[in-house]
């Protein structure tokens, strides 16, 4: 007998950038206590657990990512109690609850790396990369930091070189130190007694590297990779990805499974090729549960890439696996913004996103249509947007916009923000569109509704289609209780895709074609993606 699907397979996770959602104490930042506010938004959204991205004490040099306690409440976020009423109030209203998970690295300010670097014989000398330099004060290998600059940082009292993949303040920790890994299952013990549903592993495939420290290969073709400056530079062979990942993962995940309640490990992978991504459910599905995909957030908005990257994860699942879909997060390009899919096609890909066959992932604003809110240079907050310009995750970070007020009801109306509120908030926001039956908000919320409703889009198989005609893309689910079709037209332009019918809609992005009979031919208008319910034999 098959086993039921599990939450994390079937539910849809909502991703929180907790400075950037809601701000209850008029600091201009996010805290806890805004999320708890929110929770009743998020019910009648519909979705199954929020992800909450890092609100840990920090010094915040990468905005919660470089962790100085990994069991404590930055007081910009509020408090340890804070959060233990957020996690009540959200499981109070059957959401789960997912905390970010950051091993690759901690803050420069943590005990354990104070300590670590107080001197070659303390007790946390291996807790993290050092190496001596070279005869003549070389670098002791070519790695770049993904943040820009060597990977490389001297210390005047150790002399000798740690080992940063991100900015120096983020020093990475040395998971082949038992002593080091021990302390960090202790951390994922600690909030797992606390009650999360689980954790998003920051960069999971970054944490083992070659034990030799072996140069990078050069990369013959930067300008083919993605988007991510001097980093492509490098072909990363030895920095990432060592095969010992998989025996890690087999061991975290133990550490999950030895708790009820099927908690769930995410895991941030960023693969361009599919075997190697594939690869991180394990051999026996016993690695991570949900590795993320961003084959979609890499790909051009097209019908040919987005069929390539639809059908290369399925076909690269190991036998049975379930994949996971995102449009964008706090480190990618809004996905409407115009140097993205635009905004014409954000219902489109929303439709995409709630109907494949896997976990998909909203990122906050996604679901009204929030585009990037440019951010100069000069201005900017994120560190890597002065390191490398043209890089900086400041625009995908702009407040959430949940009314026409000044602050757009992320904040106080007198508040000063850490970011600036898009310009299109007074009219794009969470109050104009729940009460608007053709907005991108009630799309995503009656697309997550009948997610979960029809049999077909809850846990149905995927199934090719096509060709379809230039421009579109289409695929069907399909389970022993229903049959759907997905038609997208991904241009500006009407199509005719042939052979989707004979059916009916179910809902379309436009909001205005539920129930209508289709023939074989699916009339799509500029811009438009359908669902097609066809009827099955008795
Ligand atoms: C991940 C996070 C990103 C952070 C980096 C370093 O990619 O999503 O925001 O800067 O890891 O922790």
């Amino acid at each position: 007998m098959q086993r039921a699907p599990r939450w994390w397979q079937t539910g849809v996770i909502y991703e929180i950038y907790p400075r950037s959602f809601s701000d209850a104490n008029g600091d201009g930042v996010g805290d806890l206590a805004g999320i708890d506010g929110r929770l009743d938004y998020l019910a009648w959204l519909g979705v199954d657990a929020i992800w909450i991205a890092p609100f840990y004490p920090s010094p915040m040099a990468d905005f919660g990512y470089d962790v100085a306690d990994y069991t404590g409440v930055d007081s910009l976020f509020g408090t340890l109690d804070d959060f233990d009423t957020l996690l009540a109030a959200a499981h109070e209203r059957g959401l789960r609850v997912i905390v970010d998970y950051v091993p690759n690295h901690t803050s420069d300010r943590h005990p354990w790396f104070i300590e670590s670097r107080t001197s070659r014989d303390n007790e946390k000398r291996d807790w993290y990369v050092w190496r001596d330099a070279g005869p003549n004060g070389e670098l002791p290998n070519n790695w770049i930091s993904m943040f820009a600059g060597p990977s490389w940082e001297w210390d005047e009292t150790r002399q000798q070189f740690y080992l940063h993949t991100f900015l120096k303040e983020q020093p990475d920790l040395n998971w082949r130190n038992p002593a080091t890994r021990a302390a960090m299952f202790d951390v994922a013990r600690w909030w797992l007694d606390r009650g999360v549903d689980g954790f998003r592993i920051d960069v999971a495939q970054m944490v083992m590297k070659d034990p030799e420290l072996r140069d990078n290969p050069i990369n013959p073709k930067p300008d083919q990779a993605h988007r991510l400056g001097s980093w492509d530079t490098q072909i990363h062979l030895n920095d990432l990805s060592h095969p010992d990942m998989h025996e890690l993962y087999r061991s975290f995940r133990s550490v999950l499974e030895s708790y009820p309640g099927d908690r769930v490990s995410i895991g941030e992978l960023h693969h361009p090729d599919f075997d190697t991504w594939a690869a991180f459910y394990g051999e026996r599905q016993d690695e991570i549960h949900v590795p993320f995909n961003f084959h979609l957030t890499y790909s051009a908005w097209t019908a040919d890439a987005v069929r390539a990257a639809v059908e290369g994860v399925q076909s690269a699942l190991p036998p049975g696996a379930w994949a996971s879909w995102v449009l964008g997060n706090h480190d990618q390009p809004r996905f409407a913004s115009p140097h993205r899919a635009g905004p014409d096609q954000a219902k489109v890909g929303m439709l995409l996103l709630l109907t494949l066959r896997g976990t998909p992932t909203i990122y906050y604003g996604e679901e009204i249509g929030m585009v990037d809110v440019p951010v100069a240079t000069e201005d900017s907050r994120d560190p890597v947007e002065r390191r490398e310009p043209g890089r900086g995750r400041d625009p995908e970070r702009s407040p959430m916009q949940w009314d026409a007020s000044p602050n757009a009801g992320f904040a106080a109306s007198d508040a000063t923000l850490w970011l600036p509120i898009a310009a299109d908030a007074s009219s794009v926001n969470v109050a104009s569109q729940s009460e608007d039956p053709a907005s991108i908000l009630t799309l995503t919320r009656r697309l997550i509704r009948l997610r979960r409703e029809h049999p077909a889009l809850h846990t149905g198989d995927f199934e090719r289609f096509g060709p379809t005609p230039d421009g579109t893309f289409a695929f069907r689910r399909v389970s022993d209780e229903g049959r759907v079709t997905i038609v997208l037209n991904l241009t500006g332009e009407p199509r005719s895709v042939p052979g989707a019918g004979p059916g009916r809609t179910l809902i379309g992005t436009h909001g205005d074609r539920d129930g209508e009979p289709v023939e074989a031919a699916v009339e799509l208008r500029p811009n438009e993606a359908v669902i097609v319910e066809h009827a099955v034999a008795t």
